[in-house]
């Protein structure tokens, strides 16, 4: 049975891993190397100052800030990170995110959010989606990243429901990891082969229904 449906969000329901990306290959210009897209891979569903020490270990930085030097660093890449997203609209919604969601509300499905960002709330705002939440766990009220399963526990506690009837929806295999720690099934979106270890796959929501998740899935 599935009673609730748990999303991340960056790469999930909105392809904002481009955004994040750039930011950080913006930064390791500055710094003066070269940080490529498969090193970029290795940044997705981890926290911002997590994503850090992946670019500066790219460039072989590692040791090279002070804590404060890298909260800066961090700061200066959120900066430009928000450029981006403050700037995004409902039309980069991912395709076929819209109508899954409402059909899931209409159903009695809950729907919630678990994601790793603490720039979750704008946008979810700047794309429309947050009136089709009926809880959100954001990168605000959780201390432990993912793989660590606090986020999606704590979603699942909100909405009242046990793990088992939990469905988590990913695109990063430290989600993937961390919803098999909470004791529940994932849905690995978006094709990449680094998602083996998810329930099953699913390479677009274009066309997908809840009934074809339960066929798939239960
Ligand atoms: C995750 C992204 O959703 O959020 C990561 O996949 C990102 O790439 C993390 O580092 C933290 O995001 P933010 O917006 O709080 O820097
Ligand atoms: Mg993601």
């Amino acid at each position: 049975m599935i009673s609730c449906c748990i999303f991340d969000l960056d790469g999930v329901l909105v392809d904002t891993a481009k955004y994040h990306y750039l930011a950080w290959a913006a930064l390791a210009r500055e710094l003066g190397f070269d940080f490529t897209p498969e090193q970029g891979e290795a940044t997705k569903g981890v926290s911002r100052m997590a994503s850090l020490d992946i670019v500066l270990r790219a460039g072989g930085m590692e040791n090279r800030f002070t804590p404060e030097e890298k909260e800066r660093l961090a700061a200066g890449k959120n900066a430009r990170y928000l450029e981006y997203i403050t700037r995004m609209t409902a039309d980069e919604v991912l395709p076929g995110v819209l109508p899954f969601l409402q059909e899931l509300r209409a159903a009695g499905i809950k729907v919630v959010l678990g994601s790793a960002s603490k720039n979750a709330g704008v946008i979810l705002d700047r794309c429309g989606l947050r009136p089709l939440f009926d809880h959100i766990v954001d990168g605000t009220l959780v201390s432990k990243a993912k793989p660590d399963p606090e986020v999606f526990a704590k979603g699942a506690e909100l909405a009242g429901m046990p793990p088992a009837v939990c469905v988590v929806f990913e695109d990063a295999a430290a989600g993937v990891e961390a919803a098999a720690r909470a004791g529940m099934r994932s849905v690995g979106v978006g094709g990449s082969p680094l998602l083996d270890k998810a329930s099953m796959q699913l390479p677009t929501f274009e066309g997908f229904t809840f009934e074809k998740l339960c066929n798939q899935i239960d």
